[in-house]
Formats: structure tokens, C-alpha cells, sequence
């Protein structure tokens, strides 16, 4: 898994490494990530998901991809509620690289190419993205990419049993 990162826009072939690198996951990711139900951590539910992405893709609202390390999935990168009005320009990034290829320097390096891609492709000014306040690791990633904290969202997300509080990051576009 070592090598280059690449990002790519999901395709419905992505739905089973997916699948496998998230049910492996399960306990690592618990802390981070929502919970899921059972079919999340199959092909199959995997392939519903995709398919609501890639619609999502086509109305606007979101940029989903995966990030690759030698032509393998080995992870997602997805910007979502993106805003394309002139006005407000943005959008959220989320991400997660499966455990198999951490600490690598995949993650920092995806999210600078999704910079690119929110900047370039999408005309975007402004990007956004929400961290546990403990994540550290995530915070690392955003920091080597020039994102700043700029304040806390109390109480904005169900993880591991309870509401927890959202570190929010940002960093302006073209900077
Ligand atoms: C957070 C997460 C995406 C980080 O992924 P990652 O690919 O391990 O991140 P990186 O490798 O880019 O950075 C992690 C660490 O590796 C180090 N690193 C970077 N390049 C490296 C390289 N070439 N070799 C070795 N280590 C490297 C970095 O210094 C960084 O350490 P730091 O946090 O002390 O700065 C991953 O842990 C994950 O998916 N967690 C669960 C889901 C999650 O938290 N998602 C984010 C929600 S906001």
C-alpha cells in the first residue's frame, strides 16, 4: 500500500473493497465514524450507497471519491453539500483512509488533491470540514494543508453512543 495516492470519482466497482476495508474497520473507526447498519459493511449495501452518491454527483450537491494507493481502493474522499451559488462557493470535505494503509501520508496527500479538484474543477472558494475534537491524526491532515480551526460545534454529532462536540476547520480556496 505504499507508493503514490491518487483520487478518482467512486464508480459502482468500488463497493466491494469498500465493503471489506469498512467491515474490517468496524472497532478501529468507532470513535470517528457514525454507526452503521449491517448492510453498510456489504457489497450490496455498498452499491445502494454508491448509487446515491453518484446521484448526487450529477444534481451538484456532492464530489464523491475514492483515493487509491497502486490502482487499489484504499479509501473515500467525498465533498459534499457543496453550495455553487457565486456567492457562497463551498463545500465539505469528509474522509477516511482503511487501517491496512495509515500513516503513510495518504490522507494529507488526498485531501490536497481534492483541494485541487474543489478549486479547479468545481470553482469553489471556500472549503470546510468538521473533526472529533480528539481526532488528532485528522487534525494533523488538515493543518499540512493549510486548514485553520475556527470554532466548535457543540453537541453536532452521534458518535459512539453520544452527542459529541465538532472542531470546524476551514480553509479559503486559491490561498
Ligand atoms: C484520519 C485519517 C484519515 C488519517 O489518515 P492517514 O492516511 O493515516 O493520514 P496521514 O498518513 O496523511 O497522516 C497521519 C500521520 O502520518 C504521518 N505521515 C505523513 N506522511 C508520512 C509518510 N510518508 N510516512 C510515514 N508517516 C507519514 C503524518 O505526519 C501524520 O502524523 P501527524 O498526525 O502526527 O502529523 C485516518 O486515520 C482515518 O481514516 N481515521 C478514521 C476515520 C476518520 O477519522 N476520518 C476523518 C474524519 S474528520
Amino acid at each position: 500500500m505504499h507508493g503514490s495516492t491518487r483520487i478518482r470519482l467512486i464508480e459502482p466497482g468500488d463497493a466491494a473493497p469498500i465493503a471489506v476495508h469498512r467491515a474490517r474497520d468496524v472497532e478501529a473507526f468507532r470513535w470517528w465514524e457514525p454507526t452503521q447498519p449491517a448492510e453498510f459493511f456489504t457489497p450490496e449495501g455498498q452499491a445502494e450507497r454508491i448509487d446515491k452518491l453518484l446521484a448526487g454527483h450529477r444534481a451538484g450537491t456532492v464530489r464523491p471519491g475514492v483515493v487509491l494507493a497502486d490502482d487499489q481502493v484504499i479509501g473515500q474522499v467525498t465533498v459534499g453539500g457543496i453550495l455553487p451559488q457565486l456567492h457562497l462557493r463551498r463545500g465539505s470535505v469528509g474522509y477516511w483512509i482503511a487501517s491496512v494503509a495509515q500513516n503513510q501520508g495518504h490522507a494529507g496527500r488526498a485531501v490536497g488533491l481534492v483541494l485541487r479538484v474543489m478549486t479547479d474543477e468545481l470553482g469553489l472558494h471556500r472549503a470546510e470540514v468538521s473533526t472529533h475534537l480528539e481526532n488528532l491524526p485528522s487534525q494533523g491532515v488538515l493543518r499540512r494543508n493549510g486548514f485553520s480551526a475556527y470554532g466548535v460545534a457543540h453537541s453536532s454529532i452521534f458518535l459512539d453512543e453520544h452527542w459529541r462536540d465538532g472542531l470546524l476547520w476551514e480553509r479559503i480556496l486559491g490561498d
